[in-house]
C-alpha cells in the first residue's frame, strides 16, 4: 500500500481557513512542513538516498474558503463570501512568504479544479454505493433564517449540566455533543432560542471502511506515530459512525449535484468534504501552471524551461504523499479522508501530527498579550528566530510546544547568534580580511583528518535526523558542530600568525560552508548569506541552490564580505499589572433596591471560581430590568465589598457613560467567569478601593474600550460598546 523509492513526493500542510489571519500557532505547522520539504529538495536532484528523499518534491497548500464561519463573517463585513475569502487568501500567501515558507503551489478551495474534483469524488462514491440519504433533526433559527451548525448553538451540557457550552464539545466534561443534545439551546448569532427542523441529508458510509482502515492501522509500514495509532485504535473500538457530508443553505460551498431534485432543496458539500480534496486540486493547478495536461503551452510558468507535462495522478497515484496536520484535525485525516481515498483506489498518505503551540505555558490569548498574528510578530522579531526556535522543539511526537519568550530570547541571543551565527561569521570574516582567497587544502594535518572523521559522522546523523523529522536532534547536532568549530578556532589562535594559519582557516571555512548547507532547511536566509559570501549561487540570486552532496572539505575560492547573520532580540512582551480584576459575568436576576429609587440589586453569575455575587448598580435611569436580565457584561471583582443602603455589593458593573446615554460592555462571545484584560496587562488580584477605580481613565474609542492605548479583550473577542459617543468614560 505504501510505496518506497519513488520519484514524486507531495508534502502538504493543512489548508488554513480563509476566515482570519495566520498566527504564530499556525506557523508551527507550515514551518515544520517547510523544513521537511526543503530537506527533501536539498537531498534530491542527484542526492536522493534511501531515506526517502525523492527528486521531484512539491510543497502544496491552499486556503480553505468554505463553511459557515466564512459565510457569516463575510455577511457581517458586508462582502460576498468569495471576495471576503480571497482577501485572506492573498494575505495568507504574504504571511507565509514572510516566514520563508516556500510553497510550490498555494491555491484555494473555491476553485474550478476543486469543484470538478469534489464532484468527481462524489460521483465515484455514489456510484460505488457509499452515499445514502437520511432525514435528520437539525437546529434552525427562525430569526436568523438558517440552520445552525454545532458551533453556532450554545446551551447546557446534558451530561454535566455546565451552562453555556458550544454544541460540539463540553469544555467542562469533554463529552462530544451535538447541538441538538443541548438543554436550553441559544443561537449564538442572535441569542434567541432556535427550534428543531427535519431535513434530508447525504451520508457517507464510513462504517464500510472499518476493515480496510484497521489494516492500515496494523500495518507497520504505514508510518503512523505511536500516539496516533492509539487514538485510531480507540476510535475504531468506539465504532465508526457514518458521516453527514451535506449542509443546508445559506452556506458557502459547492452545490451537491442533483440535490434539489433529490431532496427538494439545494444542499452543499460540507466544508470538510472538499477541503482535503483541495490538496489534490492544488496539485492539479500546479500541473496546469507548469504547462501540463490540457492547458497547452501558453500558461507555462515563466523561467521553467524544463516544465514537464504532468497531472495530479502522477503524484497521487504513483508518488508519495505526506500530510502535516495539527492534532485537532486528526479525525478527519485518519478516518474520513483515507476512507475516501480507499474508495477511489488512491494510495494512502503518510501523516505527521503535531501538538499545539502555547505561549508562556498557556493558551494564546488576546487579553494576556500572547496572541500574535504573523504580521504582529514580525514587527518585533525576525522570522528565522521563530523557525529556529520551533525546529529546536520539534520531533515526530504529538506534544504541545511552548513558546516561552524568555527562552526564545535566550536561545536566539546565546545559541543561534552566540554559537551558530558567531562561528560562521567569525570564520568567514577572518578569511575575507586576511586572505581573500581560500586555497584548496592540500595536505591536511593529522588533527584535521581526525576531526573530519568525527564531523562526517555527525553530518550523517544530521541527515538521518532530518529524514526522521527529528528536527530537535538535527538542531542539537548542528550546534555541536558549531561548538566544535568555535572551540577549535579559539584554541588554534589563528590571529597570532594569520599567514601560518592559512590552511587551518581554509579548513574552517569549509566547515562553516558545510554548516551553511545543512542549516538551509531551517534557516534559508542565513544559509543564503553564507552562500553569497562564498560566491556560490543561491536562492537570493535565484540560481541553483546548494545540494546535500555539495558538502565537502576541499572547497576553495574567494571569500567576500559577509553580512550579519542573526539579529539580536532585546525586548520581549512583559506583563505589567492593571489594578482591576475584570471578569465576564451574566446578570441572572434584577430586583428593585428596597431603599433607593435609582438603584437595582443584581444577582450575577461569575462562573465556577467566584460563583454568584450581589451587585448594587445605579442603572435604573438608563435600563429597564428586562433589558439587563440574562445579559453578559464586564464586572470589576476585586473591589472592596460595600454596603449600599443596607444592601451588600460585592462587585461593580462597568458602564460606558457619555453624559447623555449609557451602555453596558458587550461580552456575548466570551465565557462567564473569563477574565477580560487590557492587551499586555495582567489583572491584579489585590483589592482596590472605589477611589482608585475612579482615578483610572478608561474610555471608548472606535466602539472599543481602551486604557493607555491598550484594548480590552477576552480570549475570544475585543470588547465592544454600542450606543455611546466617542471618548465616553467607563464608570
Ligand atoms: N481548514 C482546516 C484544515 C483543512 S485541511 C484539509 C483547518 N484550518 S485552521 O486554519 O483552523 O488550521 C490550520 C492548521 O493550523 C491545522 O493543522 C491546525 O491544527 C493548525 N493550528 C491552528 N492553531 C494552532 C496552534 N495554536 N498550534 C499549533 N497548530 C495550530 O483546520
Ligand atoms: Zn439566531
Amino acid at each position: 500500500m505504501i510505496r518506497k523509492d519513488c520519484q514524486k513526493v507531495i508534502i502538504t500542510a493543512a489548508l488554513p481557513y480563509a476566515n482570519g489571519s495566520i498566527h504564530i500557532g499556525h506557523l508551527l505547522e507550515y514551518i515544520q512542513a517547510d523544513i521537511y520539504a526543503r530537506f527533501l529538495k536539498l537531498t534530491g536532484k542527484g542526492a536522493a538516498g534511501k531515506d526517502g528523499a525523492g527528486n521531484d518534491v512539491l510543497y502544496i497548500c491552499a486556503s480553505d474558503m468554505h463553511g459557515t464561519p466564512v459565510e457569516v463573517n463575510a455577511q457581517k463585513a458586508g462582502k460576498d463570501p468569495e471576495q471576503f475569502a480571497r482577501g485572506y487568501w492573498k494575505e495568507h500567501q504574504q504571511d507565509f512568504a514572510s516566514f520563508l515558507i516556500q510553497f510550490d503551489n498555494y491555491y484555494k478551495t473555491h476553485s474550478p479544479e476543486n469543484r470538478q474534483l469534489a464532484e468527481y469524488f462524489y460521483h465515484e462514491l455514489n456510484k460505488k454505493g457509499h452515499i445514502y440519504r437520511k432525514k435528520i433533526r437539525t437546529i434552525y433559527c427562525t430569526y436568523c433564517v438558517r440552520s445552525l451548525p454545532d458551533r453556532y448553538v450554545r446551551g447546557t451540557c446534558p451530561y454535566c449540566t455546565t451552562q453555556d457550552q458550544y454544541g460540539d464539545i463540553c469544555e467542562s466534561c469533554s463529552s462530544a455533543l451535538k447541538g441538538i443534545d443541548l438543554i436550553n439551546p441559544k443561537c449564538t448569532l442572535c441569542g434567541r432560542a432556535p427550534r428543531q427542523k427535519e431535513s434530508e441529508h447525504y451520508f457517507f458510509r464510513l462504517s464500510s471502511f472499518a476493515e480496510q482502515l484497521r489494516k492500515w492501522l496494523d500495518d507497520p509500514e504505514s508510518g503512523l506515530q505511536e500516539e496516533m495509532r492509539n487514538s485510531l485504535q480507540e476510535w475504531m473500538e468506539k465504532g465508526l459512525e457514518d458521516w453527514c457530508i451535506s449542509r443546508d443553505a445559506p452556506y458557502f460551498g459547492f452545490e451537491i449535484p442533483n440535490s434539489k431534485e433529490e431532496t427538494g432543496e439545494v444542499k452543499y458539500f460540507y466544508v470538510w468534504l472538499d477541503a482535503p480534496i483541495g490538496y489534490i486540486s492544488s496539485t492539479e493547478n500546479y500541473c496546469k501552471r507548469m504547462g501540463g495536461a490540457g492547458q497547452g503551452k501558453k500558461r507555462r510558468a515563466k523561467g521553467k524551461k524544463d516544465a514537464k507535462k504532468c497531472s495530479w495522478q502522477d503524484y497521487w497515484m504513483k508518488g508519495k504523499v505526506h500530510h502535516f496536520i495539527g492534532k485537532d484535525i486528526s479525525y478527519f485525516h485518519f478516518l474520513f479522508w483515507p476512507a475516501m481515498l480507499l474508495a477511489l483506489n488512491i494510495p494512502l498518505p503518510t501523516l505527521t501530527v503535531h501538538g499545539f503551540v502555547t505561549v508562556n505555558g498557556q493558551k494564546m490569548s488576546k487579553s494576556r498579550g500572547t496572541f500574535f498574528t504573523a504580521k504582529d510578530f514580525l514587527k518585533l522579531y525576525p522570522a528565522e528566530s521563530l523557525r529556529f526556535y520551533y525546529a529546536s522543539h520539534l520531533d515526530r511526537h504529538v506534544n504541545d510546544i511552548d513558546l516561552n519568550f524568555e527562552d526564545f530570547k535566550a536561545f536566539n541571543n546565546h545559541v543561534l547568534m552566540g554559537n551558530l551565527g558567531n562561528f560562521c561569521y567569525r570564520v568567514l570574516s577572518f578569511a575575507e580580511k586576511n586572505y581573500g582567497v581560500v586555497k584548496a587544502v592540500q595536505k591536511k594535518g593529522e588533527k584535521e583528518r581526525e576531526k573530519e572523521k568525527e564531523i562526517l559522522g555527525l553530518i550523517a546523523e544530521i541527515r538521518r535526523n532530518y529524514a526522521a523529522q527529528d528536527f530537535k536532534s538535527a538542531v542539537r547536532n548542528i550546534l555541536a558542530l558549531a561548538d566544535l568549530g568555535n572551540a577549535y578556532f579559539q584554541q588554534a589562535e589563528p590571529w597570532k600568525n594569520p599567514q601560518k594559519a592559512a590552511a587551518f582557516v581554509g579548513w574552517q571555512v569549509n566547515l562553516a560552508r558545510n554548516i551553511g548547507i545543512m542549516v538551509s532547511p531551517l534557516l534559508p536566509a542565513f544559509s543564503a548569506k553564507i552562500q553569497d559570501a562564498l560566491g556560490e549561487k543561491s536562492e537570493n540570486n535565484n540560481k541553483k541552490s546548494w545540494n546535500w552532496n555539495d558538502i565537502k572539505f576541499n572547497w576553495k575560492g574567494k571569500v567576500k564580505k559577509i553580512n550579519h547573520l542573526v539579529e539580536k532580540i532585546e525586548k520581549i512582551p512583559s506583563s505589567q499589572t492593571f489594578p482591576l480584576r475584570l471578569m465576564v459575568g451574566r446578570i441572572m436576576e434584577v430586583k428593585e433596591h428596597p431603599n433607593a429609587d435609582t438603584l437595582y440589586v443584581l444577582s450575577v453569575d461569575l462562573g465556577k471560581g467566584l460563583g454568584k455575587k450581589q451587585v448594587v448598580a445605579g442603572l435604573k435611569k438608563y435600563f429597564s430590568a428586562s433589558a439587563l436580565k440574562n445579559r453578559k457584561a464586564i464586572f470589576c471583582v476585586n473591589m472592596k465589598p460595600a454596603v449600599i443602603r443596607r444592601q451588600k455589593s460585592e462587585a461593580m458593573i462597568l458602564v460606558a457613560d457619555d453624559g447623555d446615554s449609557a451602555s453596558l460592555l458587550d461580552a456575548e462571545k466570551s465565557r462567564v467567569g473569563e477574565e477580560a484584560a487590557f492587551e499586555g496587562l495582567e489583572n491584579s488580584k489585590k483589592e482596590v478601593t472605589f477611589e482608585e477605580f475612579k482615578s483610572l481613565l478608561i474610555t471608548v474609542e472606535h466602539g472599543q474600550v481602551w486604557f493607555e492605548g491598550k484594548r480590552l479583550a477576552t480570549a475570544e473577542e475585543a470588547i465592544a460598546v454600542h450606543g455611546v459617543k466617542e471618548k465616553a468614560r467607563i464608570l
